[in-house]
């Protein structure tokens, strides 16, 4: 059988088992937040970061955590070893609550649920490296600025994953309300134009990536090819580049080859696109 664990306040279940109170605010209205990640041979990847950008994002939302970071990572430990993966992807799911009645207002939920999920990982499809990944454009409607909590509100974002699937694409760049193209809808966005790396700023309405992180890291201690600008960039920009990727912790750097049914660049992952994903495996291990 697979190997899907879930482990909600404390307790270790089956994940077909697993069972959540019907009043929980994240079921009610998306009222949690959450982080993704991944183990490597059973160890959780940069979950110190993970951890810190759960409780930044709580922060943004008002939700005060009633668990501690140590006693998040100390259910995350468990829930990785009671399972037999080594390599799994590993779900931190905090939300306001169990409310005991219908209404909104968060005073009427309980303490926080806390629900982490760790399942065996696929290794990425060996397409992505070879042929690239087809995007499209998704216009946002929700006005949104600055470095966005993650939450379990991700209404827009599954409206233009579902708009790339009608299309037949892998995916869809979100473009915010003042036409600049902000990220993936479960990751972000990278576009090489005459040798220069660029991404949007968070300032545009952006997840703060870890793996956006882990470039700009890398970049600073001059341990990328190019030189990596921050910068707000719109449709054309991503049209005409040479090259384009998307990062996110469990697929790393992805090429992207077509946009909007057009090839970027010579139609192949761009060289470049590559190289860095060679030396982000290298920085990261
Ligand atoms: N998502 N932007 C959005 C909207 C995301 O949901 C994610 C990650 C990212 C990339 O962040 P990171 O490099 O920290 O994984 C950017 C994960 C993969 C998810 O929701 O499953």
């Amino acid at each position: 059988m697979e190997d899907f664990l879930i482990n909600i306040n404390g307790q270790i279940h089956n994940g077909p088992e697993a069972q959540i109170s019907v009043f929980d605010r994240g079921f009610l209205y998306g009222d949690s937040v959450y982080e993704a990640t991944r183990t490597f041979n059973k160890k959780p990847f940069r979950i110190d970061q993970h951890i810190e950008r759960l409780f930044q994002s709580a922060e943004k939302i008002s939700l005060t955590p009633t668990f501690s970071r140590e006693q998040i990572l100390s259910e995350v430990l468990k829930t990785i070893h009671a399972g037999s993966a080594s390599d799994a992807t590993v779900r931190i799911v905090l939300t306001r609550g169990t409310n005991s009645d219908l209404g909104l207002d968060p005073e009427l939920s309980g303490p926080n649920n806390l629900i982490i999920f760790t399942k065996e990982i696929k290794p990425n499809p060996a397409w992505w490296i070879a042929d690239g990944v087809s995007m499209i454009f998704f216009q946002k409607k929700i006005e949104a600025s600055g470095s966005l909590p993650k939450t379990g509100n991700y209404q827009e974002n599954i409206l233009a994953h579902k708009e790339a699937h009608a299309q037949k694409a892998y995916d869809a760049f979100l473009v915010n309300t003042h036409g600049f193209v902000t990220e993936g809808t479960t990751s972000n966005a990278w576009i090489i134009k005459d040798g220069v790396l660029y991404t949007p700023p968070l300032k545009d309405g952006v997840l703060d990536g870890l793996t956006r992180r882990a470039l700009l890291e890398m970049a600073k201690r001059q341990k990328i090819i190019l030189p990596l600008i921050e910068k707000s960039l719109n449709k054309d920009d991503f049209r005409n580049c040479d090259e384009c990727f998307i990062t996110s912790t469990t697929r790393n750097i992805v090429p992207v080859t077509k946009i909007e049914g057009r090839n970027v660049g010579s139609g192949s992952p761009g060289v470049m696109t590559l190289e860095l994903l060679k030396q982000y495996l290298e920085f990261v291990n």
